[in-house]
């Protein structure tokens, strides 16, 4: 099986590449990515990259039909990835998020690409503390980064099917250690913080609702998407992934992550604003469509890892939320320096 994977140099890829490798026998794996974050290496021995079998660099915007020549599955990860970037490069991300996924979408199905698997986001539900949100439920995305996951989950809708399976996996905030570490996720900023100043600081007033996933879990997720049975939910299917236990209020991480590092002061910003992104989501679709890939890690595991994880990196940056382990960052460094043009592109 030939896989293409775009936005393989990120958070997620890596755990995903090396995932697929040990779990589909033979696989060939292609990887496509603009490698905005390629220098933002963590733990890795290895450039992860190397685990590709192929690795182009190049940007999903202007891709090549011969890359797509006798692939079988794409795992469309690429894109600007979060609300404060969403932000900053609003065109941008609605120019990389929304139409090029689209454009993929529709050159993969006549290349005969027969299985296209999308990264969405449980952001799309925007404003949800009343009730936990179910894949019928409607959809409020607050941000452009949200909007850009609900606009292209309705075209690549329209371009599934004869014979071109489409799986819009709406995923969970991820948190966990990765090759290429983030700290703009909560439970891994609440992680850094303790590990680094004994603080966890939160910016809201800890009462807003997130559902969370491991993102090796996010991994194996993929996996099924790829390979599921297409008669269970039809050739287009959009599901929430994640566990219905890891749905918390963001002050319950931190004090989640206290009682792993018992030595930490989590302070609460009583006078923020209310977040409006706060949303329980519903993810009994998820089990009965994939019962044997339901997310294995719990909170204190993953807390856990992320501990041990940054312990052996020596990672002790009281300020890492102005460093590049912060996506924004990392292209505003880019940005400065002339490398990357207005349009992200390498100038
Ligand atoms: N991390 C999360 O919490 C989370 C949650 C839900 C969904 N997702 C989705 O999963 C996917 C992967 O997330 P991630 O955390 O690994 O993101 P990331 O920002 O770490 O990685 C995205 C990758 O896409 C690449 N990229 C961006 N624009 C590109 C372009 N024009 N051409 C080619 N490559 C390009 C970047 O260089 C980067 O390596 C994204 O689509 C994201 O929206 C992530």
């Amino acid at each position: 099986m030939k896989i293409l994977i775009t936005g393989n140099m990120g958070y997620v890829g890596p755990c995903l590449v090396s995932h697929l490798k040990t779990s589909i026998p033979n696989v060939i794996l292609i990887g496509l990515d603009m490698g905005y974050f390629a220098t933002c290496l963590s733990n890795s021995d290895i450039l992860p990259e190397c685990r590709t079998d192929i690795q182009y660099f190049g940007d999903v915007r202007k891709i090549k039909k011969s890359i797509l020549e006798g692939v079988d599955a794409i795992v469309h990860l690429s894109a600007i990835s979060n609300d404060p970037m969403g932000k900053t490069y609003e065109a941008v991300t609605m120019d990389i998020n929304y139409k090029a996924s689209v454009q993929l979408a529709k050159t993969a199905k006549e290349m005969g690409v027969k299985t296209f698997v999308f990264a969405s986001s449980c952001s799309m539900y925007g404003a949800a503390e009343d009730s936990a949100r179910t894949e019928a439920s409607p959809l409020n995305p607050l941000t452009a980064y949200a909007k850009s996951k609900v606009y292209t989950e309705k075209d690549i809708n329209e371009i599934a099917g004869d014979e071109f399976a489409v799986t819009s996996l709406r995923f969970s905030t991820a948190c966990g250690m990765s090759p290429r570490l983030r700290l703009d996720l909560v439970l891994n900023d609440f992680v850094a913080g303790a590990i680094a100043s004994n603080q966890i600081t939160i910016l809201s007033d800890g009462t807003p609702w997130r559902p969370l996933i491991n993102v090796k879990d996010m991994a194996r997720a993929i996996e099924w998407a790829i390979s599921r049975d297409t008669t269970s939910g039809g050739e287009f299917l959009a599901v929430n992934v994640g566990s219905n236990e890891w749905n918390y209020q963001v002050k319950d991480l931190a004090y989640a992550v206290k009682e792993v590092i018992p030595d930490v002061e989590v302070s609460i910003n009583k006078n923020a604003a209310p977040d409006k992104r706060s949303y329980r989501v519903n993810f009994d679709y998820y089990k009965k469509l994939a019962p044997d890939h339901q997310p294995k890690y719990n909170l204190i595991d993953t807390i856990e890892e992320l501990r041990d994880g940054l312990e052996s990196m020596g990672f002790n940056d009281e300020k890492f939320r102005d460093s590049n382990y912060m996506r924004l960052n990392m292209l505003n460094q880019l940005r400065g320096k002339g490398l990357l043009n207005e349009n992200l592109e390498w100038a």
